[in-house]
């Protein structure tokens, strides 16, 4: 993810907003309030859209924008002075971004070439070692096969082998220690970092070698497991173990499960059930949640009774969570999930193992019974609801009182009203209360807004901002084609004109950075250069290289022929706009309605505005059918 795009996840637009001393009023999927911008005190003609981290105000103003635009308009900075301001604000560190070097990309491929040569050298240490593999035959039920599959290996015990072994074979010992493979100690002394366990190698989900996780094999070591340290390859925040060989069988089944431990996923797969991937003793990211949604929005998490459980929980649900959550441990946070479900509009589930078992163990017992549990995972409010409920004593008002007060606010957070009227009624009934009783436990009075928390540390799985709206991903996508094809942007000028519509301009992006970029290429386009595509690339500002390499790599292997491209590029043009237009002609028609009731001075000006949109719309709705109708 790019700079930008990590401070736009982290930075809330109705706290940025709110801060600077607008007051907002919740109205459906948007908040209004009135206008910082212009001195209009009498109706609010501004509105936030949460979901997609944008604003705009209707009246004098008519514009609008994402957070960096409001920053930049309310201070009257420019975009690398807002980016600054908003990074700080969200604790991202702005990396001076250099571009990975053909050097930098050998050393990786150098890194990757080690770990699979330390793949091999494990392995037959562990083909050697009866007694380990007996244990992963026997105690944990592992056939050959899953063990050849799965590379698994074993790190004999001794200080120097590794050490010795890749020396000698012409590795520099900073080769080693890049990898991850050696640990130094205080007098620079250097040493074998995995001695005496089952080597579980790690692959990015593209199958390449990435680090190592690593299990104990005598009961007194600790940890029990060790993982290779965070390295350039290596960064288990992105990363799900087993998502190399889960990534076909997630998008089968349409479904992820996400279970704790690697030899559960090795269990799983075995088993038949390949959809299984596990995250490396960290809690979950939305990086992770994000990489898995590239192939399924159903997700599964298949939790221990004490991470799912009522005391988790309830610890979850109360605060300071960072702090008492251990390493190895995949925290129940259910805000911060419902969060990332939304953002990322996932189905996320919650499945509890039963028995206090292990997924491993219980396809030991029963294969069948591991498809039951994830039938019957729970949404995550009704699993919340079941778990704070279970053994208490629902006849007793008191802990009825508790249990709605830790339930309701999590439903209020929902975005879609059906959701929330469903999980009202659920609850009323599982506490056996009518459901204005319920309402009336909530605390009454005006709406308050959660302070914007602090910088996080860490990643935890509760960023607010823009993350994945499908907006963000659209714009990006049309950038990416365009970044490597400039000469498109010609064409497509040239269909929408056909269309009777504008050519392509900045407002068709609605996130300031694309603006910017796009800018530029608009730009290197009226330029007469030959080679556009060098021309964009050395005027892109130095805040934007980043999105601009990560958007290149999006689009390395175009296939689909140019003409394909075009009418792709352009069908989404025209749905961004469309998309736009509707958004806005909703907003007016509330905004109408308001003024209306209220006489207004505004009704005029939104009438009009409204005129135009429509206008639009039917434009834009021409041209689909032109386009089909060419298509055809
Ligand atoms: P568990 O302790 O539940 O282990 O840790 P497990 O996977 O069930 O292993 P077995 O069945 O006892 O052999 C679950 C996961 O938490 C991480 C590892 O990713 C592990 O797979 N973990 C655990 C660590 O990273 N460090 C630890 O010290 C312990
Ligand atoms: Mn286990």
């Amino acid at each position: 993810m790019s700079t930008i795009d990590e401070i736009k996840s982290k930075i809330d637009i109705v706290d940025l907003v709110s801060e600077a001393g607008v007051k907002l009023r919740k109205a459906g999927r948007s908040q209004t309030g009135f206008c910082p911008f212009h001195d209009n005190k009498h109706t609010p003609a501004f509105v936030v859209w949460p979901e997609s981290g944008t604003w705009r105000c209707f009246g004098q103003c008519n514009e609008g924008g994402d957070i960096f635009k409001f920053v930049m308009k309310r201070e009257g900075i420019d975009f690398k002075e807002a980016l600054q301001k908003l990074a700080a604000r969200a604790g991202v560190e702005i990396k001076e971004y250099q571009r990975e070097t053909p050097q930098q990309k050998e050393a990786y491929q150098h890194l990757r070439k080690l770990l699979e040569d330390a793949v091999i050298f494990y392995h037959s240490h562990l083909l050697a070692n009866g007694e380990i593999l007996s244990y992963l035959r026997e105690k944990r039920g592992l056939t050959d096969a899953t063990i050849e599959t799965f590379g698994l290996g074993f790190a004999p015990p001794g200080y120097d082998n590794a050490l010795k072994h890749f020396t000698q074979r012409g590795y520099l010992e900073q080769d080693l220690m890049d990898a991850g493979l050696l640990s130094e100690r205080d007098d620079g002394r250097r040493y074998d970092k995995f001695r005496n366990r089952i080597m579980i190698p790690i692959r990015d989900e593209q199958g390449r070698m990435a680090g190592f996780g690593a299990r104990i094999v005598d009961p007194n070591d600790i940890p029990k497991f060790l993982n290779s340290p965070e390295t350039a390859i290596f960064t288990k925040g992105h990363l799900f173990y087993g998502l190399d060989r889960a990534r076909k069988p997630i998008r089968a089944a349409d479904q992820a499960v996400i279970v704790e431990g690697y030899l559960d996923v090795i269990a799983l797969h075995q088993a038949g059930y390949e959809n299984v991937v596990s995250p490396m003793g960290t809690a979950l990211t939305e990086d992770q949640l994000r990489l898995l949604k590239r192939s399924t929005r159903r997700i599964v998490l298949a939790l221990d009774p004490d991470v799912a459980g009522q005391k988790a929980v309830l610890r979850g649900l109360d605060a300071a969570r960072s702090a008492m959550d251990k390493e190895g441990e995949l925290a129940f946070d259910a805000r911060g999930l419902l969060r990332n479900e939304s953002r990322l509009q996932a189905d996320l589930r919650v499945a509890t193992m039963p028995d206090d078992l292990d997924p491993d163990e219980i396809v030991a017992r029963d294969k069948n019974e591991w498809a039951k549990i994830i039938e019957n995972a729970k949404p995550i409010v009704t699993h919340v609801m079941e778990a704070l409920t279970a053994g208490q004593n629902l006849n007793d008002p008191k802990v009825k009182n508790q249990i709605a007060a830790q339930v309701l606010p999590l439903i209020d957070d929902l975005g879609s009203p059906l959701e929330r009227d469903t999980y009202r009624q659920a609850l009323a009934r599982m506490l056996r209360v009518n459901e204005s009783a319920l309402m009336g436990a909530q605390p009454k009075g005006p709406v308050m807004r959660r302070k914007p928390r602090g910088v996080e540390s860490g990643e935890r799985v509760e960023s607010k901002g823009v993350a994945a709206h499908p907006r963000k991903n659209i714009e990006h996508y049309c950038l990416a084609v365009l970044l490597r094809k400039p000469e498109l942007l010609y064409r497509l000028d040239r269909r929408l004109e056909e269309f009777g519509l504008s050519p392509l301009a900045v407002e068709d992006f609605e996130y300031t950075d694309h603006q910017l970029l796009f800018e530029v290429l608009r730009q290197a386009m009226s330029q007469d250069e030959k080679d556009h595509g060098f021309f964009v690339h050395s005027k892109i500002p130095e805040a934007l290289t980043a999105l601009t390499t990560e958007l290149l790599a999006q689009t390395e292997k175009l296939d689909p022929s140019e003409d394909k491209l075009l009418d792709d590029l352009l069908a989404r043009f025209l749905d961004l706009r469309r998309t736009h237009a509707m958004t806005n002609v909703n907003q007016l028609r509330y905004m109408q309605e308001d003024e209306q009731q209220i006489g207004g001075e505004h009704l005029k000006m939104y009438q009009e505005q409204t005129i135009q949109f429509t206008r639009l719309l039917r434009g834009l709705d021409q041209a689909k059918l032109k386009m089909s109708k060419r298509q055809a």
